[in-house]
């Protein structure tokens, strides 16, 4: 059977649209992918010639865009070009939480998707698929059908199929979960435009692994599949606390239930709380969506996932503080890891954010090392410029940031691991207690350091889930 889809355009040039369309251009050499976006410096970023000045760190992505870029993949702003020629267009834009309105702190904020649906309606010609990719409320492709149909008053050249097609890719390996998913998702109601997107991913993928649901499941099957990941990271992390006060290492714990095929290997790593842009505007948006629908019970049992995640962040700034004499006045404290995990540059919700901010607050000086996030960013999350260096002057509160780990750990008081790179599961703590103040503490949230290189070096330490 040959392809009837020749010609794709994806709107949204983000964490999702990037690399998904850059690993479908890679494997399906004979389609054309025009990623399309509003943001005029990110399409800059994503067209720079220095491959390091990519907008997104992904292992594996740079070496795909150096193959693809300008064969058959493109990155531009001219959104309506792009649509008009598509036979196919992805929807891949941000659905953050709402800020405002109603059902604002919950409810997603469909303006980027709306808008995005009446591009594809004006500019659209002849027969397009509408891909539903980013994280949407169940029954959203209803809201899109409408803005689409809308369009076709009084023309009859434009009609109109939409599927949903949600991402299930995790940061950080991106490329791999794209290359080699677990599954491939579609929900639709039109079997020829679900057939069309099925002999896309057949080029690389099993068909066994492609499901196909109605629209509505496929919806939802997204959302759900984030509130399960994320409530084993809340059920570790609310035992971590119960480890730390009866002696119990949450690390044996962790290994000793993964045994359990019923229960299995994966998401159940303790740490400082789960980060990036999804899991809590999914679970939020779950919680809004069940109590929309009168289902109170279910909506304040996925809001506990949440609360146990602001309360772990919040649990162990206070640990923090605690063994540091009660008070971090005046001391510098070096921060390792500002994204929300490794391996990728994104600092969206991380829970360094949080801890950062309480700890200045208590008057400290932090020392911020990151191997992937740069000054900027984090001036941007934390929302204070940052300080000049100083090793001396420790009593003016603020935050300084550091090329490396030896550098960051210049006078400082205490260690605090909060993104697990693999750079600080083998640290030369010989080398960083010399350079510490006495006591000197390594908090480990990530439960990764080689703690009794450490302690052998004199540094105490207090490590998550442990006593
Ligand atoms: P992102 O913020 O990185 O990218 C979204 C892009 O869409 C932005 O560059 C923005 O400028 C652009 N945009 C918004 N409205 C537009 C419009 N009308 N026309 C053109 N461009 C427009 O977001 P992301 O992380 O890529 O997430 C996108 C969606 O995918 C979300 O729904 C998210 O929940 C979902 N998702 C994200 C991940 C992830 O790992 N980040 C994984 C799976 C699913
Ligand atoms: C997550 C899901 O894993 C993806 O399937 C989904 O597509 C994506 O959300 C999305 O919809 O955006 P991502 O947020 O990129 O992917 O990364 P994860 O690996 O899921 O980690 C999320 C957070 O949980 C991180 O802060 C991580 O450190 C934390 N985590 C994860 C733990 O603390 N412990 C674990 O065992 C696993």
């Amino acid at each position: 059977m040959t392809n009837k889809i020749k010609n794709i355009c994806c709107i949204g040039a983000g964490y999702v649209g990037g690399p998904t369309m850059a690993v479908i251009a890679d494997q399906c050499p004979e389609l054309k992918i025009n990623v399309v976006d509003i943001n005029i410096k990110r399409i800059e970023e994503w067209n720079d010639p220095v491959i390091d000045n990519l907008p997104i760190f992904e292992p594996g992505l740079s070496e795909i865009i150096e193959r693809c870029r300008n064969k058959n993949l493109f990155f531009s702003t001219d959104i309506a070009k792009h649509i008009s020629e598509a036979d196919m267009v992805f929807i891949s834009v941000n659905t953050p939480t709402k800020t405002q309105g109603i059902g604002a702190g919950k409810a997603i904020d469909l303006k980027w998707v709306e808008s995005s649906a009446r591009q594809i309606a004006k500019y659209a010609k002849g027969f397009t698929i509408v891909v539903e990719k980013s994280t949407l409320p169940v029954r959203t492709a209803q809201t899109i059908k409408n803005i689409l149909e809308s369009s076709n008053k009084g023309s009859e050249d434009k009609k109109f199929s939409v599927l949903s097609n949600p991402e299930f890719l995790a940061e950080g390996t991106a490329i791999s979960d794209l290359k080699n998913p677990d599954r491939v998702l579609i929900g639709g109601d039109d079997k020829n435009s679900i057939n069309e997107l099925v002999r896309i991913y057949l080029n690389w993928i099993n068909e066994e692994k492609i499901i196909t649901t109605n629209l509505w499941s496929s919806e939802l099957s997204k959302l759900i599949s984030n509130a399960f990941l994320a409530q084993r990271v809340s059920s570790i992390n609310s035992i971590t606390a119960l480890c730390e006060t009866t002696g119990a290492d949450i690390k044996e714990v962790s290994e000793a239930i993964k045994t359990d095929q019923r229960i299995g290997k994966y998401f159940l790593e303790p740490g400082p709380g789960f980060g990036g842009s999804c899991f809590k505007k999914d679970i939020l948006n779950l919680v809004y969506i069940c109590d929309h629908y009168g289902l109170f019970e279910v909506s304040s049992y996925w809001q506990k996932v949440v609360d146990i995640n602001d309360w772990q962040s919040k649990r162990i700034q206070n640990i923090i503080i605690s063994k540091l004499f009660g008070t971090i006045s005046g001391k510098k404290i070096s921060i390792f890891g500002f994204a929300f995990k490794a391996n990728t540059n994104d600092t969206r919700e991380s829970p360094a954010i949080k801890i950062c901010k309480g700890l200045l607050e208590e008057g400290c000086r932090l020392s911020i090392y990151d191997p992937k996030v740069n000054q900027k960013q984090i001036e941007i999350d934390l929302g204070i410029p940052v300080s000049i260096p100083s090793v001396n002057n420790l009593n003016i509160s603020g935050w300084e940031y550091s090329q490396s780990v030896i550098d960051s750990t210049k006078n400082s008081d205490a260690i605090i691991v909060i993104t697990e790179w693999n750079e600080f599961k083998d640290l030369n703590w010989k080398l960083i207690s010399r350079e510490m103040r006495s006591p000197a503490w390594l908090f480990d949230t990530r439960s990764i350091c080689n703690i009794k290189e450490a302690k052998k070096n004199g540094i105490n330490v207090w490590r998550i889930g442990a006593e």
